[in-house]
């Protein structure tokens, strides 16, 4: 008896090192306290066939290997469950910090530093404007008549203080820089424009202009188509082919409508340019000499061209967006992908 008393207790040692985990901790706890089948229970049972003399001894070996048992287990199970709060897997202090969410551009930001880089490449300088203007620059030095509709309240909005207005285009830049520099000059104004037109998938009343001019001697319009077609490869792809269409501005004479290969299709004819294979990208033109007059450049002495560039339609054309309302939302979902 005092035999098996000490091999349980060997047994015992045994199986507490192998438990590693409440569970498996749990089944040692049962395969010897168990009151069916516990190792300990049955030793005790066995005491009642103990010779007389023999059971003070027993029993108190006994009784000693149940308390052992009994408080070795229970430090062990206390042990394994604040191990399990610390969080079982090491602390690794080599791992690298996590970093802070860290924002993106915008898609008309990137377009926009695309095309200021292209033009400062080419000698240009960066001038934004005001986005609030007076009539004489919006409209009135650009040579517009005044009845011409593009005034209108249909288009303009107009603020209720000093007659301003919110400006309709960029073109208000090439006054106000001629105005304030000598030629020749090479500007490039990017910025926000207004027009009182609904939302649409492909208008919105708030949208971006990207405006260039350049007033030098003897330019023509060789310059501008050059200016133009460089621009327009580097932004969409060297193999796009460009053109140009007659077109009116009242400040530019001649004037032309720009067409571009369409990117999607790559000229060969598709949904997006109903199968013509282009895409009309800018307004564009020499600028006129009651333009130049207007801030007091001699026509006969100074030529110069100008083009206005749509940067919505660009971010759209470029990243495949196919409703502007998109780039005015600022969802993070998409602003991400950028
Ligand atoms: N300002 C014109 C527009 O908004 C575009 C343009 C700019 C045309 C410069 C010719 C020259 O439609």
């Amino acid at each position: 008896m005092l035999d098996d008393i000490a091999k349980t207790g060997t047994d015992f040692d045994r199986d507490l090192a192998a438990a590693n985990d409440p569970a498996a901790l749990d089944q040692v706890r049962v395969r010897y306290f168990g009151r069916k089948a516990g190792a300990i229970p049955a030793l005790f049972e066995r005491l009642k066939e103990v010779p007389k003399e023999e059971k003070r001894s027993v029993g108190d070996a006994l009784n000693k290997l149940r308390d052992r048992i009994k408080s070795t287990l229970d430090e062990k199970t206390a042990q394994v469950a604040s191990q399990k709060q610390v969080g079982q897997r090491p602390l690794d202090v080599t791992l690298p910090a996590r970093l802070p969410p860290l924002g993106h551009l915008h898609p008309i930001t990137i377009v926009r530093r695309e095309l200021e880089e292209i033009f400062l490449e080419m000698g240009y300088s960066l001038d934004p404007g005001p986005e609030v203007e007076t009539d004489w620059y919006n409209f009135e030095a650009l040579n517009f008549t005044p009845d011409h509709p593009a005034r209108d309240m249909q288009d303009t909005f107009f603020l209720d203080v000093d007659q301003l207005l919110l400006r309709t285009h960029t073109s208000n830049v090439q006054i106000r820089s001629m105005e304030r520099w000598k030629p020749p000059l090479r500007v490039l104004s990017c910025g926000r424009v207004y027009r009182r037109d609904e939302i649409t998938m492909r208008k919105s009343p708030v949208f971006h202009q990207a405006e260039g001019f350049l007033v030098d001697r003897g330019i023509h319009i060789g310059h501008l188509r050059a200016t133009l077609e460089q621009f327009i490869k580097r932004l969409f792809g060297a193999d796009l082919a460009m053109r140009m269409r007659p077109s009116y501005f009242p400040f530019t004479e001649p004037s032309a409508e720009v067409d571009m290969s369409c990117v999607f299709c790559r000229g060969k004819g598709c949904n997006t340019c109903s199968f013509t294979g282009w895409m009309e990208i800018l307004g564009s033109g020499m600028i006129h000499p009651q333009v130049l007059r207007n801030v007091g450049i001699d026509p006969d002495e100074w030529s110069g061209f100008a083009f206005g560039f749509g940067l919505d339609r660009a971010a759209m054309i470029k990243f495949d967006i196919p409703n502007i309302r998109t780039l005015f939302e600022n969802d993070l979902r998409v602003l991400q992908q950028f």
